[in-house]
Parts: structure tokens; sequence; C-alpha cells
């Protein structure tokens, strides 16, 4: 078979962007490091109850402006379900399941995840602003879901 000399050159760029695509994906992803920050903790979904800290779901803080919410999701509401913390506070919210999949949703904010039984999933944000920030359910999960929420109070 004849190959136009134009159809040689620009299979060869195909194929080197291919290569160079792979080569880019396979060092970002593997000897970078950079995978998906989600998900990075692993639990028996059906000892949450008895696995520390989610055995005591609670705000805890860790700096003058650091707070870490440690919460458990569950049919239909969260734990803790109130907290407050002062205008400026970073806060890190790891959340885990106790039943089916959640959601964890921050509306205002860019804290949005899925919350899975046997994963503990995590976000930060810094509250700059004053207010009753509304933590809500935003995966379906069973007759309740529409009244699933907690509050985070910002003041
Ligand atoms: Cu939990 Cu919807």
């Amino acid at each position: 078979m004849h190959l136009h000399r134009y159809e040689k050159i620009w299979l060869t760029v195909g194929v080197l962007t291919l290569i160079a695509f792979i080569i880019t994906l396979g060092v970002n992803a593997f000897a970078m490091g950079a995978q998906p920050p989600s998900n990075t903790q692993v639990m028996d979904p059906t000892k949450v109850s008895q696995t520390p800290p989610f055995d005591q779901p609670a705000l805890k803080q860790i700096g003058q402006n650091n707070y870490v919410a440690n919460m458990t999701a569950f049919v239909f509401s969260y734990a803790p379900n109130r907290m407050e913390v002062p205008v400026g506070s970073t806060v890190t919210f790891n959340v885990t399941s106790k039943d089916v999949v959640h959601g964890f949703e921050i509306p205002g904010t860019n804290v949005n995840m899925m919350i899975i039984p046997g994963l503990v999933n995590s976000a930060t944000h810094t509250f700059t602003k004053p207010g009753d920030y509304l933590i809500l359910c935003n995966e379906y999960c069973g007759t309740g879901h529409q009244l699933m929420a907690a509050h985070l109070i910002v003041k």
C-alpha cells in the first residue's frame, strides 16, 4: 500500500501526540501522585459507631482559627447536627456514612461531596462571612431525604 507523504507526517504526529499524552498522564498519576483527593480513608461501615473519631462525632478546635468536624451521615440526619464557629474559621469536615450513600453540600461554598459507606470523605472551607450555613444531603437516600440537614452557625 502506498501512503501519501502528508498522510505519513500526520500519522506520525498523531502517534507522537498519543505517546506524549500517555506519558504525561502516567507521570502525573503515578510518579507525582496526582490522584483524586477524596476517599483516602477506608473503614468498616458496620462499625462506625465503635470507630474513633466517629464513635463520638464532634466539632473540635485544633488551632486558633482551625476546626475539625468529624461527622457521620445516616438516614436522615447528620451528627453533630448543629455546630458553631467564629467568623474567619477554617473548618475541615471529615464525614462517613453509617448506612447508605448520602450527600454533603454547603450551598454558597465549594463544599460538595458524596458520602459513601466504608469511606471517609473530607473537605475544607474558610468561613469569612457570618451566617447560618445549611449542610444538606443532595443524594437521594430514602423517604426522609428532603429532611436531611445540619447547621453550621458562623458568628
Ligand atoms: Cu441523605 Cu439524601
